[in-house]
């Protein structure tokens, strides 16, 4: 049976958890993007995962609501958040309808590593949309498209490991084959130019488009990484 999101949450938790510093270092570049005062913003964290974002953020001071559809997840967080209190809500509920959230209702939206796991992109876009105030902003990573496309992997060679791009312009579903890949449990790919095609059509005003420099940590958790940027990142606001 292939992997989803329900089967690989456990294991999602726990590698999150045990301190994986790709996560760390996703978490730190979407913070750092961020307005630099937070204190009483409402933000909705999309696709939160076990937490790890939304508990920076409520540290950070934003009012935070983190929202996921995988029941699993969702309870990792909130079990989380009896053991040491963050104040994040944590909500079952799918970043393509957010039926959970009312129209104008927040200032900010991140989204970690999580729009890469949903079909309807315009359909996120336009949840999104729906639930900002005006200027509101949308902050979000995906793994980066030019490196992590259908078909790419790592190869060996005389001067070090070195990564195959893969079949760039093959946008939609993928799973990787490896038995340790978040992928595996399946993820969209789109280009970098559908993903700002697509926050612009949806009336957004692009301010930053980044491809953060890997920290030592994870490169050596991830020697492949050498020279590569692992993530895009994208802050849009709403005009
Ligand atoms: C790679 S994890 C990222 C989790 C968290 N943001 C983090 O940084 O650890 C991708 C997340 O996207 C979530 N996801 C999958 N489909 C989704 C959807 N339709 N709407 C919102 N989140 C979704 C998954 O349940 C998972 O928690």
């Amino acid at each position: 049976m292939e992997d989803d999101w329900d089967g690989i949450a456990d294991w999602y938790a726990e590698l999150v958890r045990g301190g994986s510093a790709m996560h760390q270092f996703s978490r730190d570049i979407l913070l750092n993007a961020l307005p630099d005062n937070l204190f009483g913003l409402d933000v909705l964290d999309i696709g939160c995962g076990e937490g790890i974002v939304s508990r920076a953020l409520a540290a950070a001071g934003a009012r935070v609501v983190g929202i996921d559809p995988t029941r699993t997840l969702i309870a990792h967080a909130e079990a989380a958040e009896r053991v040491h209190r963050a104040g994040v809500v944590y909500r079952v509920d799918d970043g393509t309808t957010l039926r959970t959230v009312p129209d104008s209702s927040t200032d900010g939206v991140t989204a970690a590593l999580s729009l890469n796991n949903m079909a309807d992109l315009d359909a996120a876009l336009g949840s999104v949309r729906r639930v900002l105030r005006p200027g509101g902003f949308l902050a979000f990573t995906v793994p980066h498209p030019c490196f992590e496309a259908p078909a790419a992997e790592t190869i060996s060679t005389p001067s070090g490991l070195r990564r195959v791009a893969g079949d760039y312009f093959a946008e939609g579903l993928w799973r990787s084959a490896h038995p340790h890949s978040v992928r595996r449990a399946g993820n969209y790919h789109r280009t970098i130019s559908t993903y700002i095609a697509a926050v612009l059509d949806h009336g957004f005003v692009l301010q930053r488009c980044d491809e953060p420099i890997p920290t030592e940590a994870v490169r050596a958790e991830a020697p492949h990484r050498l020279g590569l940027p692992p993530f895009l990142l994208v802050r849009v606001v709403l005009a």
